[in-house]
């Protein structure tokens, strides 16, 4: 089965002292996605950036003939719905968040839609499916964590592979047009692998902005999703 896929570099491996021009070189290399780690030192132990850098950045999320990147953003935080709400209103394309990081999972969820955001649903290595089981028709986005959260440069964790495969059932059983993004370790040498558990959506921070070439990083990832 042909599944569109989409490359989305994580900003936390990027230079933090010029990230406007991270953000328009890697789109040039050909990001499909700009994937926004948001840490709030609470819910994880790391601290990264707000709101405010998600409106900063907007307009440096277009593609060169002027089209808009969307911006994916993964808040690690808690609580979350006032951040959702902010971030919303700087620009996010997608939110998504654990949830276990809120006491009411329905009602975050319809918050995000309500302000015209894709609203998705993020789960750590040891993390439960089961509230898809009622909200899965609900939300845009599944993101698959093969690292713990909080940190770039993590080594995959292998059995995000078989949650990624249950994911995809409940996906295709679902039957609604739902993006399976997987975050964390992942390389041009193990994406393929990803893929073919039933990924289409990939994070990648170290990998891309660890190297020096952002489009034959890229490339080598789509050449490897290409393969027969
Ligand atoms: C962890 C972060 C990382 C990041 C990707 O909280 O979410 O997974 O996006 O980092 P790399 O690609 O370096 O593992
Ligand atoms: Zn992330």
């Amino acid at each position: 089965m042909s599944r569109t896929y989409r490359i989305a570099p994580s900003i936390l491996s990027a230079d933090f002292a010029c990230l406007g021009q991270e953000v328009a070189s890697v789109i040039a290399g050909g990001a499909d996605w700009i994937h926004f780690d948001v840490m709030d030192n609470h819910y994880v132990p790391n601290l990264t950036f707000g709101p405010m850098v998600c409106e900063a950045l907007k307009p440096h999320a277009r593609t060169s003939a002027g089209e808009a990147v969307p911006i994916d953003v993964h808040l690690m935080v808690q609580p979350v719905d006032a951040l959702a709400a902010a971030f919303a209103a700087a620009g996010a394309d997608s939110i998504s968040f654990h949830p276990d990081a809120v006491q009411h999972v329905h009602r975050s969820i319809q918050a995000i839609r309500a302000q015209g955001v894709r609203p998705g649903l993020v789960f750590n290595p040891a993390a439960s499916l089961d509230v898809l089981d009622w909200v899965i028709e609900d939300i845009d986005l599944i993101l698959i964590m093969s690292v713990n959260p909080g940190f770039g440069g993590q080594s995959f964790i292998d059995s995000a592979l078989r949650k990624i495969e249950a994911v995809r059932r409940r996906i295709d059983a679902c039957g609604k047009d739902i993006r399976l993004e997987v975050d964390g370790g992942i390389k041009q040498d193990n994406i393929r692998r990803v893929a073919d558990a039933g990924a289409d959506t990939f994070v990648a921070g170290s990998a891309i902005f660890g190297q020096r070439d952002y489009r034959a990083v890229i490339d080598a990832m789509r050449v490897e999703l290409a393969r027969d």
